[in-house]
């Protein structure tokens, strides 16, 4: 191993920057010869791929997003597309690739390995939907970053007495909507992996007016939607006025937390570490608080978990 690659796909997520620092730095520090591809594999089709130092990656751990760019790739998923990348890295003499992103890009990195590129993945998305790890970079700030937004929405919704719903991102995993629904204080956390009944809703919210609640905050993931035909329900329904606010991209920005700079770091070194060691397709992550690797194909096998527990306790806490 003599000389690796790093790039970012798919959806940017906070910390990504720290990763990528990570990768760079640990691999100069072992000798490696460190290239940047931009643009994800759509840049590596393309052959955007640029030599790194330490500078490169000088005074980027606090940034959001991704220095390296990103981008979700149609032409990367066929065949010829996935030829044509490992053709690319093996021109450019890159022995092991780096891929930080969420599943479809580890999809991405488990093709490569088939054409016997070494790629290990390092799971950056702010959705947490890797059930093989506990946490996946960028998920803390956007959980941070969320909570920020329900504490700015009690004040209004306190003021005018009215229900705020709160659509947040996650695609069908519901983990950003319950950590940050648990955090806020939220009365109602709607996420794919329990549903939800419009009646028991309302019922719920004019439960809580008659003991003397003035707001009332409810927290609804992508994976379920309709935020906006929410509040038009329960406006109706409870004749208690209702907004609704759909955080959207603003989940994805911001400066990275210590834990998600941390964890970064962390993976970004172990992910050096396991090239050096002949390891591929492999994915890092952490559970308990140690961190792991395992095989690609086992990782993405694993059904996705839901954390009952933590809904059942923000449930019994929001009345
Ligand atoms: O995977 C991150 C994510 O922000 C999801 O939460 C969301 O569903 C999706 O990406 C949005 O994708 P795009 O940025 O392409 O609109």
């Amino acid at each position: 191993m003599k000389k690796i690659a790093v790039l970012t796909s798919g959806g940017d997520a906070p910390g990504m920057n720290a990763a990528i620092r990570a990768v760079v730095r640990t691999s100069l520090d072992k000798d490696l010869t460190v290239m940047g591809i931009q643009r994800g594999f759509s840049g590596l089709i393309n052959g955007e791929i640029f030599e790194m130092n330490r500078r490169s990656v000088a005074d980027i751990i606090h940034r959001g997003g991704t220095v390296l760019r990103t981008a979700r790739s149609h032409e990367f998923k066929t065949e010829a597309g996935q030829k044509k990348a490992a053709a690319i890295l093996n021109a450019f003499g890159i022995d092991g690739l780096v891929v930080i992103g969420g599943d479809g890009s580890f999809h991405g990195a488990q093709a490569l390995s088939k054409y016997g590129i070494k790629t290990i993945g390092i799971p950056g998305t702010i959705d947490n939907d890797l059930s093989y790890t506990d946490y996946t970079i960028g998920f803390d700030t956007a959980v941070n970053t969320v909570l920020d937004a329900i504490n700015k929405l009690r004040d209004t919704s306190t003021s005018h007495e009215r229900v705020s719903i709160v659509e947040v991102m996650g695609r069908d995993c519901g983990d950003l909507a319950l950590y940050a629904g648990l955090a806020g204080g939220a009365e109602s956390i709607i996420v794919p992996e329990k549903g939800y009944d419009i009646n028991i809703l309302c019922k719920t919210i004019l439960e809580g007016k008659l003991r003397g609640k003035m707001h009332n905050l409810i927290i609804v993931a992508e994976g379920v939607g309709g935020a906006n035909e929410i509040a038009q329900k329960v406006e109706e329904v409870t004749g208690i006025g209702a907004r609704a606010t759909i955080l959207g991209h603003i989940q994805r920005g911001g400066s990275p937390t210590a834990n998600d700079r941390i964890l970064a770091s962390r993976l970004g070194f172990r992910a050096v570490e396991l090239l050096l060691e002949g390891k591929s397709a492999r994915v890092l992550g952490v559970r308990g608080g140690k961190v792991i690797d395992l095989d690609i194909d086992e990782a993405l096998a694993i059904d996705r978990k839901f954390d009952k527990q933590l809904y059942d306790i923000a449930t019994a806490l929001s009345y």
